[in-house]
């Protein structure tokens, strides 16, 4: 027993020592920049602390760098009401601007000396910290200003966050604000993920910032590497600040990271040379920045200021010029998307410089974008790029014109495949027709064939389709049948293990049966609607080959535009595609439940309404359908029962009006025989 306590004591004293050494190098790490120690060693102490404390777990203490990732998702984030409202700041976008702001400062403040601190405006979510003795006890997005989320948990992931304020001595309430942004190299790397899963890449680190930080699940938060600057300080009790500068040394000292490039000048001549002096360096930075914000010192000065209802009189954010170039759109060229979608990119002669880079190209968008700003090949153009985004075409400069410019017309056929391109009405460009067989699309259509309702290949996501077809190994889907395990592991970041399961993935897929199959295989027209009635018809590969365009056409819901593109499919293109489908052993045919004839609901039409106790309102259209019957969502005078769970609409009391048989659950249930 005695032993028993004195290992404990000793377990205790081991567990605080790896929660200082743990904060201590994060602190390093995050806020000063400079570890002493590799993420691997730091990985060590975490662990060893995890382990420690799921054995122990009552020396858990709140501000345990193991309690940063959350347990269970939550539901919805709460509403939290800021007791200082979060403003936004007025912008400048030129040195004669920042001179105005400038003015009206000095206006206000008399002949008062003015501090003017300046700091890079960081491109990312603004939240707000609360700690109450010390301990984080609240963290929230800016909302609407007023009131925002409720994201503790999510802000409890990111590293630079302190858990406590590192002080012996903490006021009672403390309020932090700042910046929560990701570098651009977890920007580049988290994306690529994104996009290896199938996801829409993020247009820009900000973004996905937002994204990560609106998880109901930390866990997911945990994973993106999110980090901090703190800019200022909101609500306090129990510690009195006279400025910014003091302000930002307390957070300093508090153990937020906070930017080393803020400088304080007294004249507004140094403040636009200091803002002016980023222009290019900017894009050197780790993360992004769209400007510098400078604000009045002096908190006396501040409060004389004053603010709007939006923004404070006391500063303003500078924000950094899209830089654009003129040249001339020497050719329009015509790129094929994975979905068929004509994209026009103009090339430029000569290529320009933007943001510290050489721009040759830059995409049109489509079509209807040409028409409207009416760009014609040989036009002047001004290109525009802003930090790191793509450049884009901004305008034709029609003044210019000599003459010899030259209206664009989008090629008729595929510039790929040769197939017919067609800009449906509406549509903002023409896609390529042949979605099934257009090199250009292949990718594409390999991602759709593997997706979850389709084929449901695990592994197979945007990265892994392009690199499947770059490599050249798969032509047609159905080369993915004929993968070989060293051809894999041949292709990047794919090892042993990620083949086998790749490989096994896709062999466990052979069974899903005629409808995924047709929905996956990307026919014009048919996708998971249309799959099922059609094989209702036909059921197996043999049926469906043996039908002539006219019984196609008589499919439920077909008609001819739709029966053309099948049977072309089938017996062109597609012929070869299934043989080797067929060959490599995927099932061609669908196990088609026969129509239910009889039972007690044969023939009759049920409305459900309201909440039910043991259906979701799928499964129960299901088990209607089972029993012969037709779930329909509306009641009419053909509607034979509605059944009526919690909480029923209108169509209860239009039942009522019309005098159709009302049903309770039970009722129901005991109707087709289950009770
Ligand atoms: S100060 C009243 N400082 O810019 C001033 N804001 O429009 C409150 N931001 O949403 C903000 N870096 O999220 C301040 N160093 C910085 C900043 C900064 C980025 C963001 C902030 C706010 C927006 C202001």
């Amino acid at each position: 027993m005695a032993n028993g306590e004195q290992s404990h004591a000793d377990l205790s004293q081991r567990a605080a020592e790896l929660r200082r050494l743990i904060d201590h190098h994060n602190y390093l790490y995050y806020v000063e920049d400079r570890p002493e120690i590799s993420d691997k060693e730091f990985d060590l102490l975490l662990k060893e602390l995890e382990e420690l404390e799921a054995a122990h777990p009552e020396l858990i203490t709140p501000d345990s760098p193991t309690q940063r990732v959350g347990g269970q998702p939550i539901s919805a984030f709460k509403t939290v009401h800021h007791r200082l409202p979060m403003l936004s700041i007025g912008k400048a976008f030129s040195a004669l601007e920042l001179r105005e702001f400038d003015t009206r400062v000095r206006k206000a403040l008399g002949k008062q000396p003015i501090t003017y601190v300046v700091e890079l405006k960081i491109d990312g979510v603004a939240v707000s910290l609360i700690y109450t003795d010390g301990l984080l006890t609240l963290g929230a997005t800016r909302g609407s200003g007023k009131a925002g989320d409720d994201i503790t948990e999510n802000l409890k992931t990111v590293r630079g966050v302190p858990l406590r304020l590192r002080t012996a001595n903490p006021p009672a309430h403390f309020e932090a604000r700042g910046e929560v942004y990701m570098s651009k190299a977890d920007f580049a790397r988290l994306n690529e993920e994104v996009a290896a899963r199938g996801e829409q890449r993020y247009a820009n680190p900000r973004n996905l910032t937002a994204g990560s930080l609106k998880q109901l699940d930390s866990r997911i938060t945990a994973k993106r590497r999110l980090r901090l600057f703190a800019y200022s300080v909101g609500y306090v009790e129990g510690i009195a600040i006279q400025s910014h500068l003091e302000a930002l040394e307390l957070l300093r000292q508090y153990g937020f990271p906070v930017n080393p490039e803020i400088r304080s000048f007294d004249t507004m001549d140094e403040v636009i040379a200091y803002c002016e002096s980023w222009a290019e360096k900017r894009f050197d930075l780790p993360y992004e920045t769209d400007g510098l914000v400078i604000k009045v010192n002096d908190f006396e000065q501040q409060r004389r200021l004053g603010a709007t209802n939006k923004e404070p009189r006391w500063a303003v954010a500078y924000k950094f010029e899209a830089e654009q170039a003129i040249t001339k759109i020497r050719e329009i060229q015509v790129d094929v998307g994975k979905d068929g979608t004509l994209t026009p990119v103009a090339l430029f002669d000569p290529p320009v410089q933007l943001c510290g880079t050489t721009v040759s190209r830059a995409t049109l968008h489509n079509a209807a974008q040409i028409e409207l700003k009416d760009i014609r090949v040989g036009d002047s153009v001004i290109v525009v790029k802003r930090g790191e985004i793509i450049p884009y075409v901004e305008k034709a400069l029609h003044d210019a014109r000599e003459g010899k410019e030259k209206v664009f017309h989008f090629p008729t056929k595929c510039p790929v495949c040769g197939a017919p391109a067609v800009r449906e009405n509406g549509a903002p460009s023409p896609r390529c027709t042949a979605t099934a067989t257009c090199p250009a699309q292949l990718q594409g259509r390999i991602e759709s064939f593997a997706k979850r309702e389709r084929m449901d290949i695990e592994g197979i996501g945007e990265k892994l389709a392009e690199q499947l077809v770059t490599s050249g190994l798969v032509k047609t889907v159905a080369d993915l049948y004929y993968l070989k395990k060293e051809q894999l592991i041949g292709l990047e970041r794919m090892g042993e293990l990620s083949a086998q399961n790749l490989l096994d993935a896709i062999e466990a897929s052979k069974n899903r049966g005629l409808a995924r199959l047709l929905a996956g295989l990307s026919i014009y027209g048919v996708g998971e609607g249309m799959a099922p009635l059609l094989v209702q018809e036909f059921p197996s590969i043999d049926a469906l080959m043996a039908a002539s365009k006219e019984q196609l056409a008589a499919v439920k819901g077909f008609g001819p535009r739709r029966a053309e593109s099948v049977y072309n499919f089938l017996h062109g293109p597609g012929q070869k595609i299934i043989h080797d489908l067929c060959a490599a052993g995927v099932k061609m045919t669908e196990d088609v439940k026969p129509k239910v004839t009889s039972g007690p609901l044969a023939g009759k039409t049920v409305v459900v309404t309201g909440t039910l106790q043991n259906y979701s309102r799928k499964q129960i259209e299901d088990v209607i359908a089972q029993h012969g019957g037709k779930a329909t969502s509306s009641v009419s005078k053909k509607t034979d029962y509605v059944v009526a769970g919690d909480d029923p609409g209108s169509k209860l009391d239009k039942a009522r009006q019309l005098g159709i048989k009302v049903l309770t659950e039970d009722e129901f249930e005991k109707l087709i025989g289950v009770r």
